[in-house]
């Protein structure tokens, strides 16, 4: 509840900045957004204030998320989920590109705003002009009985409790969990079958034990970032499910440390992005041990052949990279979530390296809600 939230929200609890809290907390935050919604029995999740019947589940044509900065990010990982698991086509956009385009508002899509806050203006205007227009809009957000909460028709709650720091992290994380239950409720209402429905579940389970692992990695994580602190622009790529974790990454050391950072498709690189690297500008690789590991590898190569320093975030040592924070197996559908972790650890520890003001990086506010 909001009571709840106030009287936690206040204590750092022996932390020395909110954002350093919040990432801590993230176990507990996903246990969270978990609890309650699994049904075992049909392998699949519940999810109360959805509003959604399965007869519309089964009939729309195609989803549409928006949102703003991190929750734009952990909408790109819904899309991917939705269509990895229920085979809907979707796709996420900034909502503050959407609202200015004169968009076309259809009526078999499924239009789902994203915010921690509830109350971003350029994603609250979105969903007005969707409503007003006739569309059926859900939301993904944080804080209940927000202006976005109460303006879609039903959704569903990221739980992941209060977000002081104006750099969002856990609820960054506990959004793209709280997709990885909407994909994996569609896709059982649709075509996903009761074995891969279980799949998806265990992963889910495995999750919170699996972010304590990589949260103990910490002080490894601090060695590495102090060899970046001196980097004057930093590049950050992934392919497929890697490319939104990449997106975030580099948005998170933006925020924090103020260090330059691009964040880019690791299949782009050659088409422009590779006149970059050298070896003042390293690059975090998000390469998990799915289909596309050999492509990635390649990219390793490319990199290395052009003297840039490569720090990888993958599932096992990269012999490529000069350095690999290896992250915890899980279901592959799932590795987004795990695999933004050490890199938010990354940021932390650049901006305290360079003696930022981590909770309130200059020219940031924790919501937008002006034009
Ligand atoms: C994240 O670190 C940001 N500070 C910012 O991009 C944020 O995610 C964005 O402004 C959207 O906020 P919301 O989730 O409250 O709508």
């Amino acid at each position: 509840t909001t009571v709840e939230w106030e009287a936690e929200s206040y204590d750092m609890g022996g932390h020395d900045t909110y954002m350093h809290k919040e990432i801590a907390e993230q176990a507990e935050a996903v246990d969270r957004v978990l609890r309650g919604r699994i049904d075992d029995r049909f392998a699949t999740v519940r999810l109360g204030g959805l509003n959604l019947d399965a007869r519309e589940a089964r009939t729309m044509r195609r989803v549409k998320i928006l949102g703003c900065g991190s929750a734009y990010h952990a909408g790109q990982i819904g899309a991917q989920l939705i269509e990895e698991l229920a085979r809907i086509p979707a796709d996420a956009e900034p909502a503050s590109e959407f609202r200015y385009r004169n968009a076309v508002v259809d009526p078999d899509t499924l239009y789902i705003a994203v915010s921690q806050s509830g109350e971003t203006y350029d994603t609250l205007a979105a969903v007005q002009e969707l409503k007003r227009k006739g569309a059926r809009v859900l939301g993904v957000v944080n804080v209940v009985g927000s202006a976005i909460a109460r303006e879609t028709d039903g959704g569903v709650y990221v739980h992941a409790g209060p977000e002081v720091c104006v750099v969002s992290t856990k609820c960054f994380t506990n959004t793209a969990v709280a997709f990885a239950l909407l994909a994996l409720h569609l896709g059982r209402i649709r075509d996903l079958s009761v074995s891969d429905g279980k799949r998806i579940i265990e992963g889910l389970r495995k999750l919170p034990g699996q972010i304590a692992e990589i949260l103990a990695d910490e002080q490894r994580i601090a060695k590495l970032a102090a060899d970046f602190a001196d980097a004057k622009s930093m590049m950050f790529v992934g392919r497929v499910r890697g490319y939104p974790v990449a997106k975030e990454a580099s948005l998170k050391l933006k925020e924090v440390s103020y260090i330059h950072a691009e964040a880019y498709p690791a299949s782009e690189l050659k088409h422009g992005p590779l006149a970059l690297i050298e070896p003042a500008t390293p690059t975090v690789a998000i390469i998990p041990d799915d289909d596309l590991l050999e492509k990635n590898r390649a990219t390793l190569e490319e990199i290395k052949a052009r003297s840039g320093r490569i720090l990888a975030v993958a599932h096992s040592e990269q012999e490529k990279a000069d350095d690999t924070i290896v992250v915890p197996r899980n279901e592959p559908e799932l590795d987004p979530v795990l695999m933004g972790i050490p890199l938010q650890l990354l940021a932390y520890h650049t901006a305290l390296a360079l003696g930022r003001d981590i909770d309130k990086p200059r020219n940031l506010a924790k919501s937008v809600t002006v034009e």
